[in-house]
């Protein structure tokens, strides 16, 4: 292997490293944004802005999110009820900024931004996102502070699935065009 020298400031522990230094590296991935949202009985509409969002499999069609456990969000859907994963369009940002609690927006008044429809499980859909799907909790998988939740996909449309996506980088939400500093 050729000598090079490693990239300081490097931060190295035996068995892992201060959350703080990973926090950190992970400020430079790039990761789609998407807006959670459910509705429950007696907790009432709630929803999360998330990163940690991924396809599963397409056999059955299904998706996995990781959800912080101390969400409001996260206490529905331990409950079981559907759930939707929508994906904003640029001019979204601040949706996303209400669901991921960057305004003193809680529980139902993140709903007054953007615009919401009922889908056919009766999960809020976000009108103009690129992509919506609705999904039924197939699993949940606890661990640490999070859990992960399989979604299988019951139901998906496409808005205006022409418009730029959205992602976060560096402590900044980007569309395709911005320059990250
Ligand atoms: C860009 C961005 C990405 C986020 N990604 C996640 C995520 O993947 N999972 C998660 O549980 N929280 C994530 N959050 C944090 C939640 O959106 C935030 O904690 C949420 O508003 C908590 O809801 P609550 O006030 O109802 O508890 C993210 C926040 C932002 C701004």
């Amino acid at each position: 292997m050729p000598a090079a020298a490693i990239p300081t400031p490097w931060v190295h522990g035996h068995d892992a490293i201060n959350p703080r230094a990973f926090k950190q590296a992970m400020r430079a991935v790039a990761g789609s944004v998407a807006i959670l949202a459910a509705e429950h009985d007696e907790i009432g509409f709630c929803g999360i802005t998330a990163t940690a969002v991924c396809s599963f499999s397409a056999e059955p069609p299904s998706l996995l999110a990781c959800v912080n456990r101390s969400s409001t969000f996260a206490s529905a859907i331990r409950e079981g009820v559907p759930f939707s994963v929508n994906l904003p369009a640029g001019d979204q940002e601040n949706v996303a900024r209400a669901f991921g609690g960057m305004t003193k927006a809680k529980g139902v008044a993140r709903f007054s931004s953007g615009s919401w429809v009922r889908g056919g499980t009766g999960a809020p859909l976000l009108v103009g996102a690129r992509a919506m799907f609705e999904c039924r909790v197939a699993e949940i998988i606890v661990r640490a502070s999070h859990m992960i939740v399989i979604g299988i996909v019951s139901g998906v449309a496409l808005d205006r699935a022409d418009r730029s996506p959205v992602f976060y980088a560096h402590g900044r939400f980007l569309t395709v065009g911005d320059e990250a500093n």
